[in-house]
């Protein structure tokens, strides 16, 4: 910073999230770093134990990004060439566009205005016989409707896949996210809850569907081939030992920096409780959400670019989350979505923001963010 412009000095600059790495984390990475084995070492598999062990899944194979773990899950559920996957047009691109990958085609069923999640009943008028799979996503954090999306897809014999990559250390009826049996995909992009840079990891309770992401991951070499024989079409989706070290620094605080997420979201929740936008949905009995972004809904009507360009003025980053996939340009271009088609993601998608929100925010700050968006919607 420039000491002789007292301006810039005091310009505020408060950022939209930012990872929690600390002297341990430093630590472990170097220790891998020094050891020469930065890939397929004995790291990776440490990993994976403890991960398992968070979420209470029998098995996880760690990957190199969410978006490859849900693609991996496309393989699990063998869809292929002209299938259907219905999933949440309310959510990242990454869980439309793992369908695609495997040439089918994706198919959006609306939300409930409430939790952003996908309508089960929605999703069950989209089934045609065409529909290979469910992908549940857990937006914001927020569980999805787990038990009636599962018996609807056990009903129409359809897979279940869980992105769950917003909503580590989630619960859904008492038991994590992680821990219900389907596959579960997670990511550790650095804004969410936990980093490992880039990275990603797939949880399930089946042994043959682990063994099979175990080669899908490694170039589909299978347990019994050696380095250069492949049983299978495969891809390099592996987490590196470096990214996994810093995963497992990461899961020793995880609990710590959950809490003080939750903490964050919690002075949140105080400060803005009549600036005049929709809070995000707090807990219920079958419902605790892990605090991945903190999103709120202006009033109908309101200008929101014009919000989020008063919040820059004074230094606040901001955020749209989340445009509606299929209005995105290439699904409009591709399949023909247009606007109407999903009433309800698209008045979330024009009036939902997301606020600075990470582990360690200062209450100064947030006081500062609260104050900047009174003054923006004033
Ligand atoms: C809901 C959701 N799905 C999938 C992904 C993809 O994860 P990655 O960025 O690790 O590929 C993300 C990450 O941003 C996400 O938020």
């Amino acid at each position: 910073m420039n000491a002789s412009h007292p301006a810039a000095a005091t310009t505020k600059k408060i950022n939209l999230s930012a990872p929690w790495i600390d002297e341990r984390d430093e630590e472990l990475v170097l220790e891998v770093l020094r050891s020469g084995w930065l890939s397929l070492g004995p790291t990776g598999p440490r990993f994976e134990a403890l991960f398992a062990e968070a979420v209470g899944a029998p098995y996880c194979a760690a990957v190199s990004s969410g978006t490859a773990g849900l693609h991996l899950c496309m393989r699990l559920a063998g869809v292929g060439a002209g299938d259907e996957v219905i999933t949440s047009p309310y959510s990242f691109v990454a869980s439309a566009n793992c369908a695609i990958y495997e040439g089918a085609t994706p198919i959006f069923a609306d939300i409930d205005p409430r939790t952003f999640n996908l309508d089960p009943a929605a999703v069950e008028a989209a089934i045609t016989p065409r529909t290979k799979a469910v992908v549940g996503v857990d937006i914001f954090g927020y569980p999805c409707e787990l038990d009636p999306l599962l018996e609807l897809c056990e009903r129409h014999g359809l897979a279940f896949v869980e992105d769950a990559c917003e909503a580590l250390g989630a619960e859904y009826k008492g038991r994590p996210l992680g821990s219900h049996g389907h596959p579960a995909v997670w990511a550790f992009y650095p804004n969410k809850q936990m980093t490992t840079g880039e990275g990603g990891a797939v949880t399930t309770g089946s042994a043959d569907q682990h063994e099979l992401l175990v080669s899908l991951r490694n170039q589909g070499r299978l347990e019994t081939s050696s380095w250069l024989q492949h049983g299978r079409l495969g891809y390099n989706y592996r987490l590196d030992d470096l990214s996994a070290a810093l995963g497992i620094g990461q899961l020793e605080k995880l609990d710590r920096i959950l809490e003080a997420r939750g903490a964050v979201a919690a002075v949140y929740g105080e400060l803005l409780a009549d600036v005049g936008v929709e809070l995000p949905l707090p807990d219920d009995a079958d419902h605790v959400r892990s605090w991945f972004v903190y999103v709120v809904k202006l009033p109908a009507g309101v200008d929101r670019n014009g919000v989020m360009a008063r919040l820059a003025a004074e230094g606040v980053a901001s955020a749209p989350y989340l445009p509606s996939i299929h209005l995105q340009s290439y699904m409009r271009e591709r399949y023909g979505f247009r606007e109407g088609m999903f009433p309800v993601s698209e008045d979330s998608s024009a009036r939902t923001m997301a606020l600075p929100f990470h582990a360690r925010l200062e209450r100064d700050d947030q006081e500062y963010v609260a104050a900047a968006l009174r003054s923006a919607l004033g």
